[in-house]
């Protein structure tokens, strides 16, 4: 079985890593060997969102690069199929393997299939209902061509059959971003939160003063990531959340916010930068490693984000999490469901009331059923059975 697994962008990396052990594994223990191709399509292609979550997470260089880059979705999309094809009609892999929501999974899952190779979706059925964000068509568009859809929890194999999926296109295997989690846990454990803070640091901001340091080793930090265009692309929402973490969160405790390109990129052109960047205990990070973001995660008092990885992470560790967004495709992870996240949006009152809420909390770990680090063996045999 030939088998061509397709990543782009940051929150693939930890999705396709433990992937290609688990190939490996099967190919370890001798029988039908499954041969593996690793496609990145290059969306995402700075060293700090690409090069380093290869390295850290020990991921084999990818086979092709398709050297897509930055551009609006059409963009992205449109030149990814026409690159992929070309792959496609050449590696004649017997499946097309890609991964959560981003534009490589839905340009490639289209192309997949247009050649008449069968695709499967690693996080399928997760839905926010919220047709504004472009993850949300990436994720219908994967999920109604997908052959075989790997579902992260139940509700999520729920959402296939209320579309009429059929069945047996549906296999319930857990979450693989856990596997990772699994994995590189010890070695997180193991860095200093303070060292991963100074070194990140950017420019201009100095280094930790001794109060912060303690502050940050006694677990009263709150972690801070932001890129969705809903929240970063409107000068009024991206200035008032700001404003808030500047004048209240920053009054609390060091606030350490990982600076996604796009945020930086707005925060310059809305003339927020400087004064961000001047603020004491408001701390801008270059974007972080996994193991370094996973260990700052451990010590947070807070976590306040717009990520869906951070989300499940937070669950798993049980770090109170702001969720900045109106609705989630990851439900299983908020309170109502045992979980560590509440849904704030982007109101400044609201985000405010919850933050005092978050505080008053004590981490409560939840692990949903089959986040177990397991689940990247379970795609491969059930690859392998939808094969016979
Ligand atoms: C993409 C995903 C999103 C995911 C996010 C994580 C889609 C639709 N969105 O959004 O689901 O949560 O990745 O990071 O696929 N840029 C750089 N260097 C890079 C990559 C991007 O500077 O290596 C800048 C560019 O200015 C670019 C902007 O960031 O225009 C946005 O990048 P893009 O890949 O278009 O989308 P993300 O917002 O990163």
């Amino acid at each position: 079985m030939k088998i061509l697994s397709v990543v782009g962008a940051r929150p693939n990396f930890m999705k396709i890593a433990p992937f290609i052990r688990a190939i490996a594994d099967h190919n370890c223990l001798g029988g039908d060997q499954i041969e593996h191709v690793l496609v990145h399509t290059g969306q995402h292609y700075d060293d700090s969102m690409s090069k380093a979550f290869f390295k850290a997470l020990d991921i084999p260089d990818a086979d092709i690069n398709l050297g897509i880059g930055s551009g609006s979705h059409a963009e992205q999309v449109g030149k990814t199929m026409i690159a992929f094809e070309k792959v496609v009609r050449k590696e004649k892999p017997d499946w097309v393997v890609v991964v959560g929501d981003v534009n490589a999974t839905c340009a490639c899952s289209i192309t997949a299939k247009k050649e008449h190779v069968k695709c499967a979706h690693i996080e399928a059925g997760l839905r926010s209902r919220d047709m504004d964000m472009p993850e949300e068509i990436n994720r219908l568009v994967t999920d109604r061509l997908s052959d075989l859809l790997l579902t992260p929890d139940r509700l999520s194999s729920e959402n296939l059959r209320q579309e009429g999926v059929a069945e047996k296109r549906i296999r319930f295997v857990g979450n693989i971003m856990i596997d990772t989690l699994e994995a590189q846990r010890a070695k997180a454990e193991k860095l200093n939160p303070c060292d991963i803070v100074n070194n990140a640091l950017l420019e201009g901001q100095g280094v930790l003063t001794e109060k912060q340091s303690a502050a940050i080793h006694a677990g009263q930090v709150a972690v801070m990531t932001m890129h969705r265009p809903s929240n970063v692309d409107d000068k009024a929402i991206l200035s008032g959340i700001m404003d808030f973490l500047m004048n209240e969160v920053a009054a609390d405790m060091p606030l350490v916010w990982a600076v996604h390109p796009r945020t930086v990129k707005q925060m310059q052109t809305f003339g927020l930068w400087d004064k961000a960047l001047a603020l004491q205990n408001f701390l801008l990070l270059q974007p972080l490693g996994y193991h370094d973001l996973l260990r700052l995660n451990m010590s947070a008092r807070v976590m306040l984000t717009d990520s869906g990885g951070l989300q499940e992470e937070c669950c798993v560790l049980g770090t109170p999490c702001l969720t900045l967004r109106w609705n989630t495709e990851r439900p299983v992870t908020l309170r109502e469901h045992g979980g560590a996240s509440v849904l704030v949006g982007n109101n400044v009152e609201k985000i405010r009331a919850e933050y005092r809420v978050a505080l008053a909390m004590d981490r409560q770990p939840l692990r949903p059923e089959l986040w177990d680090g397991n689940t990247a063996g379970r795609i491969v045999e059930a690859l392998l059975r939808a094969s016979c």
